[in-house]
């Protein structure tokens, strides 16, 4: 097959091995070769739509293009002798029907706008991935949360015993910062789904082109409006892999808690077996191997969202090599994800919960003293700063029996309490963990029924989420089906 085309005018073809392995993406471009057949497809339909490029020329590259589109390209093409798919797929085409063909579809077009599409095509594709993932976790969490409204555990502060609550409490709290997740990327889909294509160089073409068409050809809702920005801007992709990292930060502490929980410290959480290891040395052991892997992701996504807006920082206007380098970063990141969120689901989903364990110490570490205060706030009228001194010095005593509390209230505020009717009685009530968290039914508090109330809002949230996805995959698979369609109609 042909050498690297681009390369046979202007220059001497004599790179070192160590060159054009260094200056090739072509490892990374594997990711991007189908999207390409696509949008070469679109744009030989607009230049034979055009009649820039002739009815024979078109007919024997586009039957070329479909067979590629039906069987993917041949290994050759993704050769390292050439800088990138796009000049392997080429040199294939070339090879395929002549130059005389093949050397005409490149017209009005550059890599620089031919990568910038391929690169938003395939992240359309991953981002509504991604969405599917972040819906599976999402259900997981709603529904383990449904089990477990009654569930009372600790809440933390500090990662001290904090206040009882409950576990659909504290799965809710996830299920909704991965809903937010979820809107950060349905935003982001809308910047992705802009079409560069017809931008070539940067500068346009002085062919009578039809930006529209190709746009609408390769399902994209419009076209980037400046052609320079439309091959410069990577700020498409640093949202995505921003919205990866922040969405990833919050999988890795759901990790964080789960590999606590599992400790036998606490023994809240027994994970299945399918997402933990052993030890090769102490046969007892059980690890939580796919949490820390996950919360080690988190890093790494956050690293290539670092490096991605290290190399796009200092870029002069438009197109520089650098960017290059910056996709597999983009991918990198959207494959972790995804994978994290997805093991994440079944992680969750398998899990099996010590209920037991988490009320025994949802009452501990004085885990309800403020229920203590704020009853001597409404039932013994005393301001809240004062109740709060009280029971805080009776905790220091080590105690909030009646004796103690009382001691207390002489101490710092000159009062008796048992004078005022406090019983032992009623503080054993106001200190049960369950009638702490029964009555702390603000809207999104732990209460039972506030926690069912918002898990159907939060059931409506999810279906939302899936149908704009569903409606999103749909329209593309329409606009791709509509391609081939068109792609086989010129050939016929
Ligand atoms: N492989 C290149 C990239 O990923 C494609 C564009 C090459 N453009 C160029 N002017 N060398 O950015």
């Amino acid at each position: 097959m042909q050498k690297d085309q681009i390369r046979q005018g202007r220059l001497a073809d004599e790179r070192s091995p160590e060159v054009i392995r260094f200056l090739s993406s072509m490892e990374a471009d594997h990711w991007i070769a189908g999207a390409d057949i696509l949008v070469d497809m679109a744009h030989l339909l607009m230049l034979y739509r055009q009649r820039i490029i002739e009815d024979g020329a078109a007919r024997a590259l586009m039957a070329v293009l479909l067979d590629l589109h039906e069987h993917g390209l041949p290994e050759c093409a993704y050769d390292n002798r050439f800088e990138d798919v796009h000049a392997g797929k080429e040199a294939y085409l070339i090879d395929r029907v002549g130059e005389e063909i093949g050397g005409r579809l490149h017209i009005g077009r550059s890599r620089n706008d031919e990568v910038a599409t391929c690169i938003r095509i395939r992240l359309r594709d991953e981002l509504l991935g991604r969405m599917r993932a972040l819906l599976s976790i999402r259900k997981a969490l709603l529904d383990t949360a449904a089990w477990h409204t009654d569930t009372v555990m600790p809440g933390f502060t500090h990662l001290q015993h904090a206040q009882p609550t409950t576990l659909a409490h504290h799965l809710l709290a996830y299920e909704q910062a991965f809903s937010r997740d979820a809107d950060r990327l349905r935003d982001a889909f809308a910047r992705v789904d802009r079409c560069p294509l017809g931008s070539a160089a940067f500068a346009s073409t002085g062919f009578p082109i039809d930006r529209e068409d190709t746009a609408t050809l390769l399902g994209f809702s419009g076209v980037l409006a400046n052609t320079m920005d439309a091959v410069a801007a990577r700020d498409f992709a640093l949202e995505a892999i921003a919205t990866a990292a922040v969405c990833m930060t919050t999988a890795s502490r759901l990790c964080e808690d789960l590999i606590i929980w599992s400790t036998t410290f606490a023994g809240f959480v027994h994970l299945d077996d399918a997402y933990c290891s052993s030890s090769s040395i102490m046969p007892q052991k059980k690890n939580p191997d796919t949490a820390e892997i996950m919360r080690a992701k988190a890093g790494t996504v956050a690293g290539n969202l670092t490096a991605s807006l290290m190399i796009a920082k200092g870029l002069p206007m438009s197109y520089n090599r650098d960017l290059q380098e910056l996709t597999p970063h983009l991918w990198q990141s959207e494959e972790a994800t995804r994978q994290s969120l997805e093991l994440l689901a079944g992680m969750v989903g398998s899990a099996a919960f010590d209920s037991q364990r988490m009320q025994t110490e949802a009452g501990r570490g004085f885990s309800t003293a403020t229920d203590l205060a704020d009853v001597l706030v409404r039932e013994y009228g005393l301001a809240f700063r004062t109740a709060h001194r009280i029971v805080g010095r009776a905790v220091r005593s080590g105690s909030l029996d009646l004796q103690t509390l009382d001691a207390a209230a002489r101490d710092m505020a000159g009062l008796s309490l048992a004078e005022r009717g406090l019983t032992e009685r009623r503080i054993r009530e106001v200190m049960d963990v369950r009638h702490s968290v029964s009555v702390r039914n603000a809207p999104g508090g732990p209460a039972p029924e506030a926690a069912r109330a918002l898990l159907s809002e939060r059931e409506g949230a999810l279906a939302d989420d899936a149908a704009w996805a569903d409606a999103k995959a749909a329209a593309l698979a329409a606009a791709k089906a509509h391609l081939i369609y068109e792609a086989r109609r010129l050939v016929q």
